[in-house]
Order: C-alpha cells, then sequence, then structure tokens
C-alpha cells in the first residue's frame, strides 16, 4: 500500500506528526512519502492508494497555502483521501475556567469543515479526518500525540486495505 503525505508545516509540528504516521503506517506495511506542498505542484501528485492532506489552522482555517493547494488539485473522483490538521488546544474562559464546547468552537475553528469542502469540490472521498493538537501557538504537540497518530494510521491503513479487498 503506497500513501502519499502532504503537508504545509510552518514550526515544525505538523511535521513532526507526518513523519510519526510514516512510522506508524510502515509498522503497518504501507509505504509512506511525506512532502511539504511548497515542493509539490498540486495537479502533479505522485500515484497513491490513499493520499493524506494536512494544514496547521490559521484564524480558524486551514493555512492560505492550502487552500489554494487543495483548491488545484487534480485526481480521479473518487480518489480516496484522509486529513490530519493540526490546531490549537481550546483555552478555558478567563472567568469560569470552562473550556469551550465543540459547538462553541465550531463558531470560530472551521479548519477541517473547509478542508473537506475544498476535497468535496475536488470529487475526492474523504474517509477519516482528525485532528493534533498544539498547546501553544507553535507548539509543543499535546501530550499523547503520539497515540492518537498511532490510531489515525492504524484506522486509514486498515480501511484502505479493506478497500482494496473488495
Ligand atoms: C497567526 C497564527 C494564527 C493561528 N490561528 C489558529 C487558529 O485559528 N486555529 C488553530 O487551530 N490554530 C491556530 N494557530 C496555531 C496553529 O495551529 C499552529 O501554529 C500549528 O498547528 C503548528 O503547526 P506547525 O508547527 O506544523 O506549523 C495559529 C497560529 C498562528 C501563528
Amino acid at each position: 500500500m503506497n500513501i502519499e503525505y502532504y503537508h504545509a508545516s510552518r514550526f515544525g509540528n505538523g511535521a513532526k506528526v507526518a513523519e510519526e504516521f510514516r512510522r506508524q503506517a510502515a509498522l503497518l506495511g504501507a509505504t509512506v512519502n511525506v512532502h511539504h506542498i511548497r515542493d509539490t505542484d498540486p495537479k502533479r501528485l505522485a500515484s497513491a492508494d490513499l493520499y493524506v492532506f494536512s494544514s496547521p489552522g490559521q484564524w480558524g482555517k486551514p493555512i492560505k497555502k492550502v487552500r489554494r493547494f487543495l483548491s488545484e488539485l487534480d485526481l480521479p473522483v473518487g480518489t480516496r483521501c484522509a486529513v490530519l490538521t493540526t490546531e490549537i488546544a481550546p483555552r478555558p474562559d478567563k472567568e469560569t475556567g470552562a473550556l469551550p464546547t465543540e459547538e462553541e468552537q465550531a463558531k470560530w475553528q472551521r479548519v477541517r469543515p473547509i478542508i473537506n469542502e475544498l476535497l468535496q469540490k475536488a470529487g475526492l472521498a474523504r474517509i477519516a479526518e482528525d485532528k493534533i493538537l498544539v498547546t501553544e501557538i507553535r507548539g509543543p504537540l499535546e501530550d499523547g500525540w503520539e497515540a492518537k497518530v498511532q490510531s489515525f494510521a492504524e484506522q486509514v491503513v486498515t480501511a484502505t486495505a479493506g478497500a482494496q479487498r473488495q
């Protein structure tokens, strides 16, 4: 199984996540090639059984270069892909100490919904999505991030192997 992984890490956290994904997927027998999108022509991606797209969040969206990259993809309709973003951990309210609910977060945080809209427009079939959190703007990654990446790798490798058997 061949997976092509495209990320747009600026401070290195997303690059670490990509490398951990590559390591975990390799343990499951998959070959993962990791690329930064700045080195990639979105119209000429290497062929793959699965693509993984990853972006840091910025002002509630995926960064602009990722939005442009995804809007220029030229892959066959139905191509399988997965999304793994890096996003800032929600902060507790200064007065109440309560963390924002999913609903409250969704008002300003639209990183994955925007990626998903762009993938849908490109005709791709998204099989999984997740986010890995950073605890401060430039990192570090949240505690336990490796286990989250491991379970994401297991999920997408198993689903892709299942689709190949059909
Ligand atoms: C100017 C700026 C704005 C940001 N805005 C958001 C945001 O709206 N939502 C979010 O989840 N993360 C936001 N972040 C944090 C990024 O998610 C974080 O820097 C990134 O995931 C780290 O990954 P990287 O090291 O691979 O670049 C912002 C970071 C910067 C520098």
